[in-house]
């Protein structure tokens, strides 16, 4: 008997006599798609050929794609007023929140300061989101092909990943009727993302009307990611979800990411879109769950109705221009290869394209494409099986014009090489 046991009169229950520390049920239910899809993967570069990436969704990887001078001003101004280093509210600074109500506030989806809630990243609005409204052993219905990182926190909090179809000869509008399909008494919300990723999709004002009718028809509510909101080229035009419906109840994630080009600076937000006062325990909920982390960065925060009250459309208007450009250079290019199936993006940073395994004589599937093609091309994208979507791979159309035609160019040289 240890000296500490006998000295305490007090019995003790453990039986323990040697180490073992199992990692917890969460952290091993806890699993990124990509990651698992990747470092599977055989790929070593070719070292004759610079390595070029389309696989990061990243658009600051390449330097071309820089943050607008005044975010970098309203962050300086901050981090010298001294004010800005202290702990906020955990569901956000309160500047933050009345300059968000008033720039996304409309006449059709109104917001106050109490309809919102700052996250650290649309990742964390997302998990609060989730875990607000989704209980273990309930069920979420995701997109397929979507983001992985919905699976990631879904399956991390036990909820039942339930995937609708996507359809890509539609633009990859939803399959209403396999989405209706999935929905059962267990089913706690939807969550949509437009436009996409990893689709580079923009649903029309008449499909996110059809999806808020299936909605009031099941009464879901609906986690709406917009975080590529206005990211969009043409004569596409991006519809906010709520700003469609008064009854249906709608959290909506967006963040400083992708728009402001600074996916380091791990912002994102909520908006509650509650007409009917729905989600008031919701709401609590939110409140109850950002505690987890205190909020996000004070910094960036503090910034907040600085960057978005003063960043001139210029910059938002030179972003979409270029993406949009790359977006037809990208179609336009990958339609000529044989093998391959494009389907030209309408928004955000991504597109998918189709392989036709059938034509090519040594690939089997996507992974395999992707292996072989940084094997022999040193091009990296991402295959579409971390994304639920096998025979397909995504890119990222952010880099440099020069990149992308070089990395297209081999990619050219490769199908050629291995089509029938
Ligand atoms: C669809 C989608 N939602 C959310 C996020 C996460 O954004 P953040 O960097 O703000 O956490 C991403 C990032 O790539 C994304 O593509």
């Amino acid at each position: 008997m240890s000296s500490i046991q006998e000295s305490t009169s007090k019995v003790i229950a453990r039986t323990k006599t040697d180490w073992n520390i199992p990692a917890s049920i969460v952290s091993r239910r806890t699993i990124n798609p990509i990651r698992d899809v990747v470092f599977k993967m055989k790929v070593t570069p070719n070292p004759e050929k610079e390595e070029i990436s389309l696989a990061l969704g990243d658009p600051t990887l390449y330097g071309n794609l820089n943050v607008a001078e005044n975010c970098i001003d309203a962050v300086i101004t901050q981090l010298k007023s001294h004010k800005a280093n202290g702990y906020l509210p955990a569901v956000g600074a309160e500047s933050a929140r009345i300059a968000l109500a008033k720039k996304f506030s409309t006449k059709e989806a109104p917001l106050t300061p109490r309809d919102i809630v700052v996250a650290s990243g649309a990742s964390d609005a997302l998990g609060l989101a989730i875990g607000a409204l989704c209980n273990e052993g309930q069920n979420i219905l995701l997109p397929r092909p979507g983001f992985s990182l919905y699976q990631t926190i879904s399956e991390s909090k036990g909820i039942e990943c339930r995937y609708y179809n996507l359809l890509p000869d539609r633009n990859w509008e939803i399959d209403l009727d396999h989405l209706a399909s999935l929905i059962d008494d267990n089913t706690a919300c939807l969550l949509i993302n437009n436009p996409s990723n990893p689709c580079g999709s923009n649903f029309t004002r008449q499909h996110l009307e059809c999806i808020l009718t299936l909605c009031e028809i099941y009464k879901l509510p609906v986690i709406s990611d917009e975080i590529y909101e206005d990211m969009v080229f043409g004569d596409n035009i991006f519809y906010p979800l709520a700003n469609l419906s008064e009854t249906v109840p709608i959290l909506k994630i967006s963040g400083l990411a992708k728009r402001y080009l600074v996916p380091g600076w791990r912002v994102g937000w909520i908006f509650i879109h509650d007409r009917n006062n729905l989600l008031n325990e919701i709401r609590d909920g939110l409140a109850s769950l950002s505690n987890l982390i205190l909020g996000a960065n004070s910094l960036i925060q503090s910034a907040i109705p600085d960057i978005i009250m003063n960043t001139p459309q210029s910059f938002y208007d030179a972003t979409n221009r270029f993406l949009e450009e790359n977006a037809k250079l990208s179609a336009s290019f990958l339609k000529k290869i044989s093998g391959l199936h494009v389907i030209s993006p309408q928004g955000a940073m991504y597109m998918m394209i189709g392989i036709n395994v059938g034509e090519f004589k040594d690939i089997k599937n996507d992974v395999e494409f992707s292996e072989k093609l940084v094997q022999e091309e040193s091009v990296l994208c991402l295959p579409g099986k971390s994304f639920h979507y096998p025979n397909y791979v995504r890119i990222v159309i952010t880099a440099p014009v020069e990149k992308l035609k070089e990395a297209y160019q081999r990619i050219n040289e490769f199908c050629v090489r291995h089509h029938v």
